[in-house]
């Protein structure tokens, strides 16, 4: 049975999608059969893997019931995905039925079982589709950038992971923060780290050891439609994000 990953921060640009391709790159070229799932309406993650997101059957259509959940797998370098994109952001207003935060757990409930892991990319928000996201995860990752600013306002995520947890899925494991774009040259300072460990306690989690650094190749990576970790293995940031990955395995995941 898949071991199902979400990546989450309702904050813009902290590296949730490079994240979701780093993992599903890095997951893939150590030998583990992966799916990655978009719940973005901006359909980057897909289109950073090289994927047509504007044709085909996308998430909307499985939760519209127009299209199975096997016709939406598209086979890629790293494994499979499954795309989403623009049409996706009506999902607040359009799924108002009861039971809607089930639509991705029902959705991949019969596929489940071929995967090794299952990685969520989710859109910087907290709405119904992320919802889903920790409706359906075994595990939850927050990317967050180390600046003061960006450490700000995670009462919201704190209370929404609370409600899931009590009501939909109590065995939601919020595994880290993981601290990402870190620019060498504007250290990381006693502030900041205090910051950090502050917000991983009030979260009831930990700060990963592993630090992402700032990499050139990581801007580029999306024009050439590839796995990030197949893209530039070397660079620094995927240096990190593959420790971050064994990091990940030897705690447990
Ligand atoms: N380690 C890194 N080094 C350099 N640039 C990075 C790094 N990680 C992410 N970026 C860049 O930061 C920007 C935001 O990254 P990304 O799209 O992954 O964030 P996000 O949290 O998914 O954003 P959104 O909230 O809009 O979905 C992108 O331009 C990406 O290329
Ligand atoms: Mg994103």
């Amino acid at each position: 049975m898949a071991k199902i990953i979400a990546v989450t921060n309702q904050k813009g640009g902290v590296a949730k999608t490079t994240t979701c391709n780093a993992l599903i790159s890095g997951l893939s070229r150590m030998g583990y059969k992966v799916l990655g799932i978009d719940l973005d309406p901006q359909g980057s993650l897909g289109f950073s893997l090289g994927i047509n997101i504007e044709e085909g059957i996308t998430l909307y259509d499985v939760f519209k019931g127009k299209a199975t959940i096997t016709d939406a797998i598209r086979p890629i370098d790293c494994g499979h995905f499954i795309p989403s994109n623009i049409l996706l952001s009506t999902a607040e207003l359009e799924f108002n039925h009861s039971g809607r935060e089930f639509l991705l757990t029902e959705a991949i409930k019969d596929i489940k079982n071929i995967y090794d892991y299952i990685v969520i990319d989710t859109p910087p928000a907290l709405n119904i589709l992320t919802v889903n996201a920790y409706v359906c995860a075994d595990h939850l990752i927050i990317p967050m950038i180390p600046e003061i600013l960006s450490l700000l306002g995670i009462s919201q995520i704190k209370d929404t992971i609370e409600n899931v947890k009590r009501y939909y899925n109590p065995k939601l494991d919020l595994t880290c923060i993981l601290l990402t774009k870190y620019n060498k040259r504007a250290s990381l300072t006693k502030e900041v780290c205090d910051m950090t460990e502050a917000i991983a306690s009030q979260l009831g989690t930990r700060v990963a050891d592993t630090v992402i650094r700032n990499s050139v190749a990581v801007a580029e990576a999306p024009a050439h439609g590839l796995g990030l970790l197949d893209y530039a293995p070397k660079s620094n940031a995927c240096v990190d994000y593959y420790n971050f990955i064994k990091e990940l395995i030897q705690g447990g995941l």
